[in-house]
């Protein structure tokens, strides 16, 4: 059996058309976007054509639109850049107990700094509660960071609401929209949200490229000096064939974005008939209203997660116990023990699974044949 991807949370393949407008812009644009001649005012249109694409795309104008090297570096710049530059207003931030560590770390650094950081709790789908964060708010609170879909479980946050409820209140609202791009229709004019944070290689874009969404009027301060580059936001010479890719694959996602949902819909539901076929016992977490289609975290009572992510490996199918980031280490997922408790059975038995656009229907057959063995394996006979 050829090996079978189903980590495309972790990272996705990158589409061939998105690589053929790479390879075109590293063949024949050679200039720097801030040199002045010919050379340079071809790549600085490379990239201004990106950025009206994506600000399009999430109904923002493009000078909000600033090139990063991806999620974790656009929720660093947002979340320092705004805790720093809002100081004088207060030091609170809100942020909750399952985002991604590029959230997550970074919120503890500020702690560090004296800042004082609440982490809101979940229910058991993952999901906050807008009354927990009122509560929370104070009238020193500068920042509200809360992700829009999680990496791990799916679970989407209620934006809308967080958003309007913010739209009153001084403290800036940034989202970390790094797995929720591409699927979650996202318009921040009819939502106001700050600062919103994107990766490329999520949907399909080049690996070390994203951007970050910065409202006008918002300001940052600025953790890269040099030149003048991106407005004074970001300094440093522009990778102009990531950012060429990452035009054409935000393109691709708008274009094809039903067909892409419908598929992974499809895919999901194709796994969970043959595991039901196979009588295996597993529990969905995550929110069964409110979550990613792409993503399916599921828990198989009595296994342990990571004999079985060997064996599935060695089986040849690759999924995840959670955040790329924490695979590997022997740690419990925290998004698995904010919503369950600690030592709760699910923070040990449960994997992720991802989808993606180019499988076929069989593939996710076998892979749901193949966890169905290998579970049947781990717990013993007669798992019903
Ligand atoms: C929710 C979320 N935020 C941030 C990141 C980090 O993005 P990048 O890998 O582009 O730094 C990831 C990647 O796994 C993610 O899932």
């Amino acid at each position: 059996m050829d090996p079978i991807y189903l980590d495309h949370a972790a990272t996705t393949p990158i589409d061939p058309e998105v690589l053929d407008v790479m390879a075109d812009t590293y063949k024949n644009v050679i200039g720097n976007p801030s040199s002045i001649h010919s050379f340079g005012r071809q790549a600085r249109r490379i990239i201004d054509d990106a950025r009206d694409t994506i600000a399009k795309y999430i109904g923002a104008e493009s000078r909000e639109i600033v090139f990063t090297s991806g999620g974790t570096e656009g929720d660093n710049m947002a979340i320092i850049g705004a805790a720093l530059a809002s100081r004088k207003f207060g030091k609170h931030i809100i942020t909750t107990k399952v985002e991604h560590h590029g959230v997550f770390r970074t919120c503890e650094y500020l702690e560090s700094l004296g800042f004082d950081v609440d982490y809101l709790d979940v229910d058991r789908t993952g999901r906050i509660s807008v009354d927990d964060l009122k509560k929370k708010l104070r009238d020193d609170t500068i920042l509200v960071t809360i992700m829009y879909g999680n990496n791990e479980v799916g679970t989407i946050q209620p934006i809308q609401d967080i958003a309007h409820l913010l739209a009153s209140h001084q403290a800036l609202f940034h989202t970390d929209a790094v797995q929720a791009f591409g699927t979650e229709d996202m318009d921040v004019k009819d939502t106001p949200i700050d600062l919103l944070s994107m990766t490329g290689h999520k949907i399909g874009g080049p690996k070390g490229i994203g951007f970050l969404y910065i409202r006008e009027g918002v300001s940052l301060t600025t953790m890269t000096h040099g030149g003048e580059q991106e407005r004074k936001r970001r300094a440093g010479t522009q990778n102009v064939p990531a950012i060429a890719g990452l035009g054409r694959a935000v393109e691709l996602v708008r274009d094809r974005q039903p067909e892409r949902i419908g598929r992974y819909l499809e895919e999901r539901r194709t796994l969970l008939d043959t595991l039901d076929a196979e009588h295996v016992g597993y529990r969905v977490n995550g929110n069964p209203d409110h979550f990613l289609p792409q993503i399916l975290n599921l828990y198989f009572p009595g296994t342990n997660i990571e004999t079985l992510l060997t064996k599935l490996d060695l089986a040849g199918v690759a999924v995840s116990s959670g955040s790329a980031c924490t695979a590997g280490s022997v740690e419990p997922s925290h998004v698995l023990t904010a919503m369950f408790g600690q030592d709760a059975p699910e923070t040990r038995s449960s994997v992720r699974i991802s989808f993606g656009s180019g499988l076929r229907l069989e593939q996710i057959k076998e892979a749901g044949n193949v966890i169905a063995q290998s579970v049947r394996e781990l717990v013993g006979i007669g798992q019903d």
